[in-house]
């Protein structure tokens, strides 16, 4: 194989530029695909949303339509395989082709160990290591097709460390989907599908309130973010971009912490 041709100063100039790309956001009207959807539109993607509850997604929606991008909200549960079909069918109907999936769904409950109960323990493998299975390998499926394609998984500083805050199910889940997103993108080089993963620390979201507000839970997180502080939203802004840009085109496999520093020592 020859190397590529050297870029031109107009198209190093437009190496972010996302216009004409269709993104699906999984768990899009959830903070981080939120940040996502917006920051994807704001490049120029049309924005495909996914929940399971279709009212959540109207505010994202109408949000990126009011940017000028087409924004296409879809009912869909990435743990169910016809759904996740259904909704990649739908995509592939209404734009013809998907350039990007991040897959923000994801859910987090947290007990001792010692405690956890097995059927919460499963459902959280089931949300977050095979609702991101299912949601990459049906897009996958069209992106081989396609012959590219950008896939951005979440994973979490959780997937990398142990924390004393109930993560037992949490964190190997994430582990998971760390270690899917390298097996991915060695399977899917092929194709030019580059399959990348970001693992972000904890951010300000409700889904970490409770966690946040406990002074002695709150002491244990700080503590361990060198940049001294939790991440917000729109820390994802920049990472969900480049990752789904011309930029990272020989980027796959990755795993890229946004997290202050949390996993650097
Ligand atoms: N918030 C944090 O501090 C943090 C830190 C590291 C990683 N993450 C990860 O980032 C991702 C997004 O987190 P967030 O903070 O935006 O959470 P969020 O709760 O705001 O959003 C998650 C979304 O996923 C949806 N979802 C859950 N199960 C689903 C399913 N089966 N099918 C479809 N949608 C489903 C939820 O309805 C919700 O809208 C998650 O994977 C989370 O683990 C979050």
């Amino acid at each position: 194989m020859s190397a590529p041709e050297a870029l031109t100063q107009e198209q190093i100039k437009k190496l972010y530029d996302l216009t004409g790309k269709v993104a699906i956001i999984t768990g899009g009207a959830g903070f981080l695909g939120h940040a996502s959807a917006r920051g994807l539109a704001a490049h120029g993607a049309d924005i495909v949303v996914t929940s399971r509850n279709i009212s959540s997604l109207e505010a994202v929606a109408a949000e990126i339509e009011g940017l000028g991008r087409k924004a296409l909200p879809i009912a869909c549960d990435v743990t169910n395989e016809e759904s996740t079909q259904a909704m990649v069918d739908k995509v592939m109907a209404e734009f013809g082709h998907i350039d990007i999936l991040v897959t923000c769904a994801g859910i987090a409950n947290r007990f001792p160990a010692e405690e956890f109960p097995i059927s919460e323990f499963e459902k959280i493998m089931t949300a977050n290591v095979t609702g991101t299975f299912l949601s990459a390998q049906r897009v996958g499926q069209v992106m081989i097709k396609q012959g590219h394609g950008k896939i951005i998984t979440i994973g979490s500083v959780r997937g990398y460390l142990g924390h004393p805050g109930g993560y037992a199910a949490y964190g190997t889940t994430k582990g998971a989907v760390h270690l899917m997103t390298k097996q991915l993108s060695t399977e899917w080089a092929k194709y030019h599908i580059n399959v990348n993963c970001i693992a972000p620390c904890i951010f300000w979201t409700p889904l970490t309130q409770q966690v946040l507000e406990d002074e002695k839970l709150k002491q244990i997180f700080m503590s361990r973010i060198p940049w001294g502080r939790a991440a917000i939203p729109d820390d994802m802004i920049g990472p969900v971009v480049f990752l789904s840009s011309a930029a990272s085109d020989f980027i796959t496999g990755a795993v890229l912490p946004v997290d202050g520093g949390s996993v650097a020592g």
